[in-house]
């Protein structure tokens, strides 16, 4: 997929005998700074959220309990990336489609973003999707 569109992060696991721990930093670990932290949880097996791109918001998702899949297009190729692990993160940029499925009754997917909730920010039409995508390749 072009330069970098998403990318797998995998996070430095702190573990002593009490247990692991992660750390995400602004800049640091997270490629940007955070505005906004939301979670999905209680998703069906079947359902597929999702189903969107953004004009303009970078977001690094972490499945903290449980897995689920995202399908990530950027109008020339589409990819599947499986989420399974607290200790990685997938980073998504702005201009990709996304459909999220396969939600394991116990996952908790974790969304940190760049910027606050915006609908205006949405592209919810997949062939509008394609028209902007195209533009700004
Ligand atoms: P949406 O982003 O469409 O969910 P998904 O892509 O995971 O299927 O959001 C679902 C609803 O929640 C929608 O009505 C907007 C609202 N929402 C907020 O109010 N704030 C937020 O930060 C997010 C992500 C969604």
């Amino acid at each position: 997929m072009k330069n970098n569109s998403y990318k797998i992060i995998d996070f430095n696991i702190i573990g002593d005998n009490l247990g692991k721990l992660i750390a995400l930093e602004n800049n640091n670990q997270i490629p940007f700074e955070v505005k906004r932290v939301y979670y999905i949880y209680d998703s069906l097996h079947h359902i597929i959220r999702g189903k969107h791109a953004h004009y303009n918001l970078q977001q690094l998702c972490i499945c903290v309990s449980g897995s689920c899949s995202f399908l990530l297009d950027d109008c020339q190729e589409k990819n599947i990336v499986k989420l399974s692990s607290p200790t990685r993160g997938l980073y998504i940029k702005n201009l990709i489609w996304r459909e999220i499925f396969d939600f394991s009754k116990d996952c908790v997917l974790l969304v940190l973003a760049d910027d606050y909730y915006n609908e205006n920010d949405y592209i919810r039409d997949y062939n509008h999707f394609i028209n902007i995508a195209k533009e700004n390749r």
